[in-house]
């Protein structure tokens, strides 16, 4: 080998080190519900857990993590799309430490809302906790790596924020004399993006810069409001009333996001839309692999999530990856790498 093509080999490894290194994102730092819950539930008293099986066992190590699916959820696969670690974990999980949540770290909770009565229906953890929780992790990474780098860690992380689908489904339109007696269904949403408006606010006054705010799914397809809506005696589809509120709730949370740009200088902020993928993904099945979109893999598919999902359930099926949904509330796994990388293409390419 000549000296000059040996220097040549140097030369292109070490260009291909700094192409892999070279992304701008130095962690994935991630609030919100059970779309995006890493397990934090599972150190809290509440009956809204997924830490058995068969959650969990398409996951590494088949393991039960508190992910409501049976593998990763979609931040793990943004933030391996971001060339950093293939899950991202969830602050209250005592296995990991600063040193891994460093890269990555979930403060999220299944059942959470943007509206504290919507985390007081299941006993979960409020989104102002969330932020309590994201402090502290603050304090935690300035001891662990010092001020600076701390510093360039909290402005430079991708955030990525996944909550509101609880507000009308768990709360609103569940709970009577709730929010209904207050609130017109139109009213209501603009409570909920005055306090989604908030919440990026807070962020922003903490350092956050780079934003992804999440849209809601079809959530009328959900197999539970499937299952409702059949038992209502209106046949088995999907409840077009909330697919309504869902579009019409993103169209805002889209114009939130317009104003915030204008108005917070230096932020980056991204409404990532999953919507229309989905809906596709639940109208057309069979264009991504799917055999089923109507009920979930667990159980009978109707309407068991939690513990209802359990080991001991004769009906859950044998191969996930043919169904949209794991449980009556929650895409599966290849579901969910659906959506992350049509997200990834579209709404987060300009953080590469
Ligand atoms: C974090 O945990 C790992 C083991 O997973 C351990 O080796 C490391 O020392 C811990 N780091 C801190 C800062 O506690
Ligand atoms: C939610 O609860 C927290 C803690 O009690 C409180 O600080 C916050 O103002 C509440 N938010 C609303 C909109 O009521």
């Amino acid at each position: 080998m000549t000296h000059r093509y040996a220097s040549w080999l140097v030369l292109a490894r070490l260009l291909f080190l700094a192409a892999a290194a070279g992304s701008k994102i130095p962690a994935v730092i991630v609030f919100g519900d059970s779309s995006v819950d890493a397990g934090n539930n599972n150190q809290i008293s509440t009956v809204l857990k997924s830490n058995f099986a068969p959650y969990g066992r398409d996951f590494y190590g088949g393991r039960a993590t508190g992910r409501f699916s049976n593998g990763r959820v979609p931040p793990d696969f943004i933030s391996e799309a971001f060339g950093l670690s293939p899950f991202v974990p969830a602050y209250l999980d005592p296995m990991y430490n600063i040193s891994h949540f460093a890269v990555g770290v979930c403060f999220a909770s299944a059942g959470t809302g943007f509206d504290n009565a919507t985390s007081d229906v299941l006993s979960v953890i409020p989104l102002w906790r969330e932020v309590e929780y994201y402090k502290d992790y603050q304090k935690k990474l300035r001891d662990y790596l010092g001020e600076n780098k701390a510093n360039t860690i909290i402005t430079e992380a991708l955030y990525l924020i996944s909550i509101g689908t609880n507000d009308f489904l768990e709360n609103y339109y569940t709970i009577p004399g709730g929010r209904q007696s207050h609130y017109t269904i139109d009213q209501y949403q603009d409570f909920l993006i005055g306090l989604a408006g908030n919440f990026v606010k807070e962020i922003y006054s903490l350092g956050a810069r780079k934003i992804s705010l999440a849209g809601l799914p079809p959530m009328g397809c959900l197999p539970l409001e499937r299952t409702t809506n059949y038992f209502g005696g209106h046949g088995d589809g999907c409840i077009e009333s909330y697919n309504v509120v869902a579009k019409n709730f993103n169209g805002k949370l889209s114009g939130l996001v317009n104003k915030l740009n204008s108005d917070l200088s230096g932020i980056k902020l991204i409404f990532s839309n999953p919507y229309g993928i989905f809906m596709q993904i639940i109208r057309k099945p069979s264009l991504y692999g799917f055999e089923v979109a109507s009920v979930a893999c667990c159980a009978t598919g109707m309407f068991e999530m939690g513990y209802m999902c359990d080991k001991y359930n004769p009906f859950t099926c044998n191969d996930a990856s043919k169904y949209v949904f794991w449980d009556a509330f929650h895409p599966t796994e290849k579901t969910n790498r659906i959506i992350s990388d049509h997200v990834v293409k579209r709404a987060l390419r300009q953080f590469f």
